[in-house]
């Protein structure tokens, strides 16, 4: 099946051609980093504003990178929630109007069930799995069975990963977002010594919880005598990094384990972390896990990801009506149930 998948959840309107849900021909991300930059965050009214201005001409630019016509396309698919509502709200009201204009199924799609299954786009992973969805938003652990089958093993309590990654690069004078740029300058400095809590690690549970590092944080800078210098600022980064990353990784393993799972797929925009891929690639080894990263492309928010389980539920003659709303707050194990 030929679709036309769409996401506008938060920051980036995307469109991507998928064929048979694996074979990608075409995946375009406009980013509105440069819109929400100088305000340190998203600011929701202006993303929807810029996902109106730029949908169009992007889904036109997504057919023509693909070389396919809108009469070819047999369906569409589009990220239902969970995320900003009025931003969903202008991806799915264009994709009712486009189904609607074509003659095509629709099908509305789970952000992060998009996020832990866009590594099929690359390669084949097997059923079942244990996936770590990290992104801006989310910091849980899914057992997944197979498409439109996911059970929670554990999720953050209060920030999500990228949130914390993000709030601690904004204490320490960094652009936005803090993410990419923490992550570049813990890669090029030691920690200095510095160590800050790894919170719940010793707890049996695999909640995580990242506010009190980025707490941590903001404490030791209040204590520095004067303004961290640059070379104090990498070794904050690296030390809060290797904090994350020791607990991502040990609850992770600790969620296989008790799963009796080896096969891990580590999903969203935390997952081009370099410190992150680096530790689980060094645990690949040690612990004989198979361990799949997407490419970065595909872990950051992108709308070809969601075409894996979109193509999967048109196939099986799911169809949403054209009344379908979207969802700010959507759990995962609620997705699909239209299959059940
Ligand atoms: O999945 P995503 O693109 O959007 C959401 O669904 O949230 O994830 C965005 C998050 C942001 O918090 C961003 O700072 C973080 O992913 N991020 C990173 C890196 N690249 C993106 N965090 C740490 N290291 C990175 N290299
Ligand atoms: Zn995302």
């Amino acid at each position: 099946m030929l679709v036309l998948a769409l996401e506008s959840s938060c920051d980036e309107t995307a469109a991507a051609v998928v064929r048979d849900g694996r074979e990608l021909l075409s995946n375009l991300i406009a980013s509105q980093i440069d819109l929400h930059a100088v305000y340190g965050g998203v600011v929701p009214e202006l993303a929807s504003r810029r996902h109106l201005e730029v949908i169009n001409p992007l889904v036109t630019e997504a057919l023509n990178t693909a070389g396919v016509e809108k009469e070819q396309l047999e369906g569409v698919v589009v990220t239902r929630g969970p995320g900003l509502i009025g931003a969903l709200l202008v991806g799915l009201s264009f994709a009712k109007a486009f189904a609607y204009a074509q003659r095509i199924p629709l099908v509305g799609v789970h952000h992060i069930e998009g996020h832990i299954l866009a590594i099929q786009l690359e390669r084949k992973v097997e059923y079942p799995y244990l996936a770590l969805a990290v992104s801006g938003g989310h910091t849980h652990l899914f057992r997944v069975e197979g498409i439109g089958n996911y059970r929670l093993l554990g999720r953050t309590v209060d920030d999500a990963a990228g949130e914390a990654f993000d709030k601690v690069g904004k204490l320490l004078g960094l652009p936005y977002p803090g993410g990419p740029v923490v992550d570049k300058l813990a890669s090029s400095s030691g920690d200095g010594g510095i160590v800050f809590p790894r919170p719940l690690l010793k707890k049996e549970n695999l909640n995580f919880s990242f506010s009190g590092v980025k707490t941590s944080v903001l404490n030791y800078l209040h204590k520095l005598p004067a303004a961290p210098t640059e070379t104090q600022i990498a070794e904050i980064c690296s030390a809060f990094q290797t904090a994350v990353v020791d607990v991502l990784t040990q609850k992770t393993l600790r969620a296989a384990e008790a799963e009796g799972l080896s096969r891990l797929v580590i999903a969203g925009g935390v997952a081009c972390n370099s410190g992150l891929r680096h530790r689980f690639a060094e645990l690949a080894i040690s612990r004989g896990l198979e361990v799949h990263f997407p490419s970065p492309v595909l872990c950051a928010d992108n709308a070809a990801m969601l075409a894996v389980a979109g193509d999967y539920y048109l196939g099986r003659g799911v169809r949403a009506e054209l009344g379908l709303n979207a969802v700010s707050s959507w759990p995962l194990e609620q997705a699909a149930e239209f299959l059940h």
